[in-house]
């Protein structure tokens, strides 16, 4: 199973304050220090997150291998294109939404089908595998596999709402993972994952990658705070006993 860690929230983080750090860059090359199979970010066109400049140095820096999660638009999918990440996810994307709130809408607009098809085709020429995020549904599965994907990636953001008395949204993931590959789509899972949640996922065996941001970042400000606060603690009570040995 291939864990891919998604570090857009701690460019969440260093936009709050619109500086350097804390840097998605240094964090991707942690994870990968401490296993990570692949770095996942979302550049989105509202640029709330990710900036250009970090996939641009992510191309390079990663070890691994970068995952870049995108939409249709036209100038994010020329970046793409021209840094030639390993992986490329298409997602749905709307303005006011917190985070990816559903799957790719498949069938519902043909203009917004024609769009995912000649997304999928540009990304596809680059040499890129193109995963689409959808939702575990069978007719948008079907979708999925005309477009010419290498992969879905089941959203399970239902599931992880639903957890722990979840056992249909587990079926349905399930169902769905079995259908995507006997289509011959690689299946891939994300959204909403954390600790408690994720055994069952892990287990369906069509399931080769999964994409976790949110449990892990936050986890990591959790388990980093001591640590954090006793560097801060060290270097200003050295500046004190500086001070009180310089004398007044
Ligand atoms: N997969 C996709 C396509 C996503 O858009 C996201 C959220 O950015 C994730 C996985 C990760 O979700 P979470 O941050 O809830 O782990």
């Amino acid at each position: 199973m291939r864990l891919y860690i998604n570090v857009d929230h701690v460019a969440t983080v260093r936009q709050a304050r619109g500086t350097t750090e804390p840097d998605p860059v240094e964090a991707a090359a942690l994870c990968e220090r401490a296993g990570a199979d692949g770095i996942t970010v979302h550049l989105r066109e509202d640029r709330r997150h990710i900036q250009d400049e970090d996939v641009r140095r992510l191309a390079t820096s990663v070890r691994t291998v970068l995952n870049l999660e995108l939409a249709t638009a036209d100038e994010i999918l020329a970046l793409a294109v021209s840094l030639r990440p390993h992986q490329a996810t298409l997602v749905p994307e709307r303005r006011m939404e917190i985070t990816t709130e559903g799957g790719l809408p498949l069938g519902t607009d043909p203009d917004g089908d024609r769009r995912l098809r000649d997304a999928v085709a540009r990304l596809k020429d680059a040499g890129i595998r193109v995963s689409l995020f959808v939702d575990p549904d069978a007719d948008i599965i079907e979708r999925s596999a005309d477009l010419g994907a290498h992969a879905v990636e089941l959203h399970t953001g239902r599931y992880c709402l639903a957890f722990p008395d979840a056992r249909r949204e587990l079926d349905r993931l399930a169902t769905a993972a079995r259908h995507a590959a006997s289509l011959g789509l690689a299946v891939h899972a994300g959204h909403g994952l954390n600790l408690a949640n994720v055994p069952p996922v892990a287990r369906l065996p069509e399931v080769e990658e999964l994409n976790i941001g949110h449990s892990i970042i936050g986890r990591a400000v959790m388990v980093g705070m001591e640590r954090a606060v006793a560097e801060m603690r060290v270097v200003v009570d050295a500046a004190r006993v500086d001070q009180a040995s310089a004398g007044p």
